[in-house]
């Protein structure tokens, strides 16, 4: 059976040069600071990111938990959408291991944070809780991979510096936040102090995220590192496929343009099928199409189920709604292929 799967871009092969730069890989033990590869990626990932340091970790939640760790101290608030990764989606991770609550803000349909929001969660009197942290997501996941802009970062940005409270960036999909909008991704992390982003979404890594910041920051990050179990050894293998991402005459980062156009052409589709309430066309601004499914009275786990029996990989995200992610793997000919079976499985639907 013909698999097509669209359940995340982290079902990402990596390529054959990655393969190649695995074998070929110097390493030592990164315990001890002596992996040449590991610390030439966390030089190259930092520099493209405009920050002092960067710090290679085993994922992104790892990542986003350790800079929770170093920006908080347990009882503080984090300010977040309340959609947000960090919030939302690791199992109550972030409060379990770093003693954190939220305060977490609606954000409008594009998930964005609203200043004046923020300013609130911000500027508590002496009886509430004390945010000292700051977060947007870009893209934004749950929202449907959509973008913040420099602007609207800034904005934000400007908020926290009001009150001296630092801002963290999840951007773990923030190269095709950057590819999407014609960028330098600088332009987006700028005003953000610290920034994490991932290696293993559209970028085809087999695993791995960089946080970066300030140099006295990434110290910190590396102690609360260690403190979680996530030190590595001869991880070079690994961090020499994220050489490649990046450095690659840009290739694997350019590249994620095309995942854009796939699912643009999969969201056109699907409004085709399905109609337009089915998908908000304005989100879909890169490689995450977000869809509303509950028709003839199957619900969107069954859809979604249905379509798993024929090949096509999607996942149900809660109640209506589901998501299906484009990437390096899939190609044109997928989609349309996705796009016929689920119009099968609608046309039996109705
Ligand atoms: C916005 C965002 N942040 C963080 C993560 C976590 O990354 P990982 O799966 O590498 O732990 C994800 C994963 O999907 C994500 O979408």
């Amino acid at each position: 059976m013909r698999i097509v799967d669209l359940r995340s871009d982290t079902v990402t092969n990596p390529t054959p040069k990655m393969r190649e730069a695995m074998g070929e890989a110097v390493v030592g033990d990164d315990g001890f600071g002596e992996d040449p590869t590991v610390q030439r990626l966390e030089e190259v990932a930092a520099a493209m990111l405009g920050k002092e340091a960067g710090l290679f970790l085993p994922s992104g939640t790892m990542a986003n938990l350790v800079a929770v760790l170093v920006h908080t101290r347990p009882g503080d608030a984090v300010v977040c959408d309340e959609n947000a990764h960090l919030y939302k989606l690791t199992l109550g991770g972030t409060s379990t291991f770093a003693g954190v609550t939220f305060l977490p803000q609606r954000t409008d349909d594009l998930g964005r944070l609203d200043p004046a929001g923020v300013e609130s969660a911000l500027n508590l009197g002496p009886h509430f809780l004390s945010s000292t942290l700051v977060v947007v997501e870009n893209t934004n996941n749950l929202a449907g991979g959509t973008i913040l802009t420099p602007e609207e970062t800034k904005q934000v940005a400007g908020v926290a510096k009001k009150y001296g409270t630092p801002v963290h960036l999840d951007g773990a999909r923030i190269f095709n936040s950057a590819v999407a909008q014609d960028i330098d991704v600088k332009e987006l992390t700028r005003d953000c102090d610290t920034v994490m982003f991932c290696l293993s979404k559209g970028l085809c890594c087999p695993l791995g995220s960089v946080l970066a910041g300030p140099r006295d920051f990434v110290e910190k990050a590396r102690k609360a590192r260690k403190m979680l179990g996530g030190g590595m050894r001869q991880v070079g293998v690994i961090a020499a496929c994220g050489i490649i991402a990046l450095e690659e005459g840009n290739g694997m980062i350019t590249g994620l343009a095309e995942d854009h156009k796939k699912a643009r052409r999969l969201a056109e589709g699907l409004v085709r099928i399905m109609g337009h309430d089915a998908v908000d066309i304005d989100t879909v601004q890169t490689n995450i199409v977000c869809f509303d499914f509950s028709m003839g009275g199957r619900d969107c786990k069954e859809f979604v189920q249905a379509l798993a029996e024929r090949g096509v990989r999607t996942i149900h995200l809660y109640g209506s709604r589901g998501r299906m992610v484009t990437h390096h793997d899939v190609s044109d000919g997928d989609i349309d292929y996705a796009l016929e079976v689920i119009e099968s499985v609608v046309a039996e639907a109705v």
